[in-house]
């Protein structure tokens, strides 16, 4: 069987590097990125990290609107599958570069498989629920991460093809979790185990509403003047609008602003850290399973069980609320290993029919 697996952006990358490993033995894969992710420390150092082969094909399509970005790769994914004809097309979460990959196949004929099928936020106003309602219209096979992502799918009746498989992040974190301990980010930083807060944030609405953003640096900087050491590795996105409110070089003493970090260096980070306050999917699923306490910068999360264990709590983007949770959360005693083991291989059981 030919699978063409189709990622762009840095959670691809994680969640690809399992699953192709795993898919090796039985299947020819190609890999299409499209060029959504494209900095050394947003791209490159994923593939070094993980070990991940050059992909056969790069479109190239970098930043730009929804539209233009979904259209450039949606001209380009076309081709490739037109040219390669591959048997199934494999997409990744909830990006552009998923819908698009999807959305492509579909249009042809192809199979789609989606790996984290079924997650649900319910406000279209985040374009990752768009992405992620438009994708699983076009799969064939749905493998879901959690109950409550199957349960989603029923309701909108979606029945067929839908699997319970666990999360493939599971699968990159415990394969990769003892190399990271080599790294030495906590030295080069001057930081020492569980004494400091872990922040990352890039979501549009806590990027580009100035409000938003000013809630969460102004917490960050109270935080740090009640003592608290913070390391923020900023996403692009966050340092440009950082950048353009002005509000980069207020943070003080105690909070470091530094590059995105690659995969290794950052699992590191977070398997040390005392907390981590996140607005994104992969850090609050990877707090979970490092047990660590999370603090999520949102109203809602698709990752309902890791709030119902007592392991995440959702305090907005209100300063005062963040700081409370950041300096008093206590973890749940709960843990009920919601994302599950060995996700790669249930999905490639699943493909080949066992
Ligand atoms: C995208 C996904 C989001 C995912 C995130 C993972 C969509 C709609 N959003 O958000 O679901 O959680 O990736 O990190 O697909 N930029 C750079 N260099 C890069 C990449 C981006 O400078 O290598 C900057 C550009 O200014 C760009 C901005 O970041 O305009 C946003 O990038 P984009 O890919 O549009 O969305 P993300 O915020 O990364
Ligand atoms: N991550 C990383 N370096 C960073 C920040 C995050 O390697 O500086 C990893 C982290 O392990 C997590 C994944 O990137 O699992 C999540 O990606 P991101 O937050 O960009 O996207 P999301 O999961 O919200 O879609």
């Amino acid at each position: 069987m030919k699978i063409i697996s189709i990622v762009g952006t840095r959670p691809q990358f994680i969640k690809y590097a399992p699953l192709s490993k795993e898919l090796k033995g039985t299947h020819r894969d190609v890999l299409i990125h499209t060029g959504q992710h494209y900095d050394y420390y947003m791209n490159k150092v994923f593939f070094d990290d993980l070990g991940i082969p050059e992909p056969d094909y790069n479109l190239e399509v970098g930043s730009g609107t929804h539209a233009y970005q979904t259209g450039e790769m949606l001209k380009g994914i076309e081709d490739i599958l037109i040219k390669e004809k591959p048997d199934l097309v494999m997409v990744y979460g909830d990006t552009n570069s998923t819908v698009a990959g999807a959305l492509s196949a579909a249009k042809l004929h192809i199979k789609v498989a989606h790996v984290e099928a079924g997650l649900r936020i319910f406000d279209k106003s985040v374009p990752e629920e768009i992405n992620r309602v438009l994708t699983d219209y076009c799969s064939d096979y749905l493998f879901c991460p959690t109950q409550t992502a199957v349960d989603n799918l029923k309701q909108e009746g979606i029945t067929e093809g839908v699997y319970l498989t666990g999360d493939v992040m599971v699968d990159a974190l415990n394969f990769n979790k003892e190399i990271a301990e080599q790294s030495k980010i906590l030295d080069n930083l001057g930081l020492t185990s569980k004494n400091y807060i872990l922040v990352t944030i890039h979501r549009d609405f806590n990027t580009d509403n100035r409000n938003n953003l000013e809630n969460i640096i102004t917490a960050l900087i109270k935080l740090g003047e009640l003592g608290e050491r913070i390391v923020f590795p900023a996403h692009p996105r966050t340092v440009k609008l950082l950048k353009t409110y002005g509000l980069s070089n207020s943070l003080g003493e105690m909070v470091t602003l530094i590059e995105p970090l690659g995969y290794l260096e950052f699992l590191k980070l977070l398997n040390h850290a005392r907390m981590v306050l996140t607005d994104s999917g992969g850090v609050q699923r990877d707090a979970y399973v490092l047990k660590v306490p999370c603090a999520t910068l949102m109203k809602y999360t698709p990752w309902v069980e890791t709030v119902d264990d007592g392991w995440n709590v959702l305090t907005g983007t209100d300063a005062k609320k963040v700081i409370d949770i950041a300096l008093n959360f206590k973890p749940g005693h709960r843990y009920s290993d919601i994302f599950g083991q060995g996700a790669c291989k249930k999905i490639s059981c699943i493909i080949n029919g066992y």
